[in-house]
């Protein structure tokens, strides 16, 4: 996965807003970084492989000149990290630079045609051939937009391009299929880009390019054709997200401020809770649910099972996106189909709703606005955390959990279930209880400096809670790479107990029972399973609302003083162990916004 950006004005210089642009992208990618201008007369390009400070202190990007430019920061697929591989690529003649995001399925078969017909290839990847396919076809008498438009056609794949070229310095084209694009409609120039924080900064107004349409632009103007150049009626929407939403604000990290946003983000999600009630009242009788998603946002989609399952008695599965299409068999007018993802481009979710859609109903929990997922869903449930920055998901995972919460509040509700009486009031208390928990951060502080050297931690959970020991897991190993694994409390006993020792770190979520009539007590047993691993020497630290909590035998101990129900213990726990993980990945000296080989948004499958 990569992200692009292109800028056209008339003459502000392209190369400082295209720096600045490019750098709110870097959690698209950041094994490399380039950017191409037009200036008199001819493409400037510089590039390298590395984070973006890094190659910008070493070539200097904003000494480029010119009004018009493409920028791109890669995420490997095809070709290694290196200078030549870097985007944006050009032709032979250096007269168009690309820039690209996605993957050509068919680039070998056009390479070896473009190098029999003399193109002199530079770099290993996919991405080059655009550059000479655009070449080849103005050579042939196409203006620049059409050459550009015919390269598209001939391309396979999942793909977002953006191009200049020498010969119309004047306008920037962009396409798209499968790969998001969006289109911001600037005061002194016009944008295209993976995302859009990408031009928040300078405009909040946007188009929504579909899949296979042609953006022709110049400073001025912004034109939309479909594929036979038919000009197109585009809405122009304006985004509620702002500039300060994706800036670190004071915070040293972007995963720091955006756990620290957590109980507002619980709130404002909160607040849309009509607009949940109403896509409920649209949703017909549904017998089956079945959630599809990936990574963090499956960990969401499997909560969402125990209470669809515990409370509403609807069966539902929960299936990883890239196992979906293995699974697709049940689909009927029954089920509805809950498609969870923050960015709303991961590949294989995408690909799972487009099986799944006109079989069955289909719901998209997504948290960016217009983005490729929301475009097939039947329904949509926007989460309201605003832009997420950081590679490890955290505030757009609460955001989903409340989202799923309501969801299921209000389809009780609609049933006439006892399940909804006061859940909405008591999810009310959440964001004081994640602020309560943030006092005590220092004390996780402790305990992450005093683990950070373990080699193996598990997460342990029962019932509800089981999977935020995943995500726990997840966000350990994602931003600190030690091994981690999730498990339910009472699942290590049939293997994994081989493993425990004393080098081993347990981390024991225990909520405990409460007087509610629909809570499950998990606890005494989630006990009896933390003393099977003590017995076996491993450390353990406990995550706890119990009120006995500080006689049990562990060696480190997190008291959360509240009275979540344990139902509700998943809106909670998560938050000390996303700031053990970032503690952790501190006092190791990594940098926990760009875990190492992994992007945001994942659009290859
Ligand atoms: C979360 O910390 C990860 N970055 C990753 O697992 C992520 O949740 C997954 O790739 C799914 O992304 P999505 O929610 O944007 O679809």
């Amino acid at each position: 996965m990569c992200g692009i950006v292109g800028y056209i004005s008339k003459d502000e210089k392209a190369s400082s807003i295209l720096l600045d642009a490019v750098k709110k992208l870097e959690y698209r990618g950041y094994d490399s970084v380039g950017i191409a201008t037009i200036n008199n007369g001819k493409i400037e390009l510089r590039k390298d492989s590395g984070k973006i400070d890094e190659v910008d202190r070493e070539i200097h990007f904003v000494d480029m000149a010119g009004s018009a430019g493409v920028a791109h920061v890669r995420w490997a697929t095809h070709g290694h990290p290196n200078k030549t591989n870097s985007h944006p690529h050009t032709d032979n003649n250096n007269t168009i630079a690309i820039v690209h995001n996605g993957i050509i399925e068919n680039h070998e078969e056009l390479k070896k045609e473009l190098i029999e017909e003399g193109h002199i290839f530079k770099s290993k990847t996919d991405s080059e051939v655009i550059a000479h396919l655009i070449e080849k076809f103005i050579s042939e008498g196409f203006n620049f937009q059409n050459a550009v438009l015919e390269t598209f056609k001939l391309i396979k794949g999942s793909n977002a391009i953006g191009a200049i070229s020498v010969n119309s310095p004047n306008e920037l084209i962009a396409i798209r299929h499968e790969s998001p694009l969006v289109v911001g409609l600037g005061k002194n120039g016009n944008f295209i880009a993976s995302d859009v924080p990408a031009f928040l900064k300078h405009t909040k107004r946007v188009i929504f390019p579909e899949d296979n349409e042609l953006v022709i632009m110049n400073s001025d103007n912004v034109t939309i054709k479909d594929l036979n150049g038919n000009i197109l009626n585009k809405k122009v929407e304006t985004i509620d997200w702002d500039e300060e939403m994706a800036q670190k604000e004071g915070y040293d990290h972007f995963m720091l401020k955006e756990i620290n946003e957590q109980s507002v983000v619980v709130s404002d999600t909160l607040a849309g809770g009509k607009d949940i009630e109403n896509i409920v009242s649209e949703l017909g009788n549904i017998k089956r649910i079945c959630f599809v998603a990936c990574g963090t946002s499956y960990h969401g989609a499997l909560t969402g099972k125990y209470i669809f399952e515990s409370f509403l008695n609807i069966p539902t599965d929960v299936i990883y996106s890239s196992e979906f299409k293995y699974f697709n068999n049940v689909l009927d007018e029954d089920m509805l189909a809950i498609f969870v993802s923050q960015s709303g481009e991961t590949a294989d979710t995408l690909s799972a709703i487009k099986m799944a859609k006109n079989h069955s109903k289909t719901l998209a929990i997504v948290n960016v606005l217009g983005s490729s997922i929301t475009r097939e869903a039947d329904h949509i449930i926007y989460t309201k955390a605003g832009p997420e920055i950081a590679v490890a998901a955290t505030k757009t995972y609460l955001s989903q959990l409340v989202s799923i919460y309501l969801l299921a509040i209000y389809l009780s509700k609609n049933r006439s279930n006892v399940f909804h009486e006061n859940m909405v009031s008591q999810i009310e208390k959440v964001p004081d209880y994640i602020n309560q928990l943030m006092l005590d951060e220092d004390q996780i502080k402790e305990i992450a400096k005093k683990y950070k050297s373990a080699s193996v931690f598990f997460f342990l959970g029962r019932g509800f809670i089981y999977p935020t020991a995943l995500e726990g897991a997840l966000k350990l190993k994602e931003i600190t790479y030690i091994h981690a694994e999730g498990y339910p409390s009472g699942e290590l006993k049939h293997g994994p107990l081989a493993l425990i020792d004393e080098d081993v770190v347990v981390v024991v979520l225990a909520p405990s029972e409460n007087s509610n009539s629909i809570s499950i007590n998990s606890y005494n047993d989630t006990v009896n399973n933390m003393e099977e691993v003590k017995s076996r020497g491993a450390q353990i630290i406990a995550i706890t609302s119990y009120k006995n909590g500080e006689n049990i035998n562990v060696n480190d101990i997190f008291k959360v003083d509240n009275q979540v129900d344990e139902l509700l213990s998943p809106l909670v726990y998560i938050v000390p162990l996303q700031l053990l993980s970032y503690y952790i990945s501190i006092y190791k000296g990594l940098d926990p916004d760009k875990p190492r080989n992994l992007a945001k948004c994942v659009t290859v499958k």
